[in-house]
């Protein structure tokens, strides 16, 4: 795992760009993993600059982004969906055929996270996945738990995810209960994963995460077993690592 620190919030986000804005570089057919919440909105927008500039082409870039809400339309303002064309989508070149998340709006959870999976496989797996990490340890909408679960599927979500989500909600009960989420294997299939972390609040999850044993009650804390994972952070998300 390499670690590498970034002074505040905005230099973390610009690092995570430079990162992904190399893997366009290098392979411009890439298929890119991606998150929403509070974390990547900074890199996002570096990334949106960088490809203002001319820098980047994403016309052949292919997404997948990690979940989204159960029982929520694609052009709902709270969906995943809504939040990737706003902060991203729209203002770069990508083909809106080449830009997937789980379809929310299949209640048949079954079928709509095996074909999540499929669909992924058929993209030849992804080659750079974008985290971030939930106050109570979770990637993805993985959990703690008793076990890892493997593929995509549909998790409740646990009482913290749902105090730390009402923030984009007008309160806690609007906030909807279940999601279809990338599964762990279906995570750490990727070929190299990059973990961003900001904040004070995860900083304490962030050591267990790094140092403590490999346990579903920390999901991230799987992220020791992949071989390659980058995680930056700013130096308040750090701030338990001395
Ligand atoms: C988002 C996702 C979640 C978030 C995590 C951190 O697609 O899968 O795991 O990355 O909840 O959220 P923020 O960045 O809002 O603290």
């Amino acid at each position: 795992m390499v670690l590498c620190s970034a002074d505040s919030y905005d230099l973390m986000s610009r690092k995570a760009a430079i990162v992904i804005a190399a893997q366009i570089i290098a392979k411009p057919e890439s298929v890119l993993g991606l998150a929403t919440g509070s974390t990547p909105v900074g890199t996002y927008r570096y990334l949106v600059d960088f490809s203002r500039e001319g820098d980047l082409d994403w016309s052949q870039i292919t997404t997948f982004n990690l979940d989204e809400y159960r029982g929520v339309s694609p052009d709902d303002p709270h969906s995943y969906h809504w939040f990737m064309k706003t902060k991203l989508f729209d203002q770069i070149n990508i083909g809106k055929s080449r830009t997937f998340l789980p379809d929310g709006a299949d209640e048949n959870a079954g079928r709509a996270c095996e074909k999540y999976d499929t669909m992924i496989r058929d993209a030849g797996g992804i080659d750079l996945q974008l985290l971030g990490l939930g106050r109570n340890g979770h990637i993805g909408f993985n959990e703690p738990g008793s076990c890892f679960i493997k593929n995509t599927h549909c998790v409740n979500l646990s009482p913290s995810t749902i105090d730390a989500n009402q923030r984009f909600f007008n309160g806690c009960q609007e906030v909807p209960r279940q999601a279809y989420t990338m599964g762990i294997n279906t995570i750490m299939k990727a070929k190299r994963i990059l973990l961003l972390v900001s904040g004070m609040e995860k900083a304490d999850i962030l050591h267990k995460v790094i140092y403590g044993p490999i346990t579903p009650d920390v999901p991230a804390s799987i992220l020791q077993m992949h071989g390659n994972v980058m995680v930056i952070a700013d130096k308040e998300a750090l701030s338990e690592m001395q």
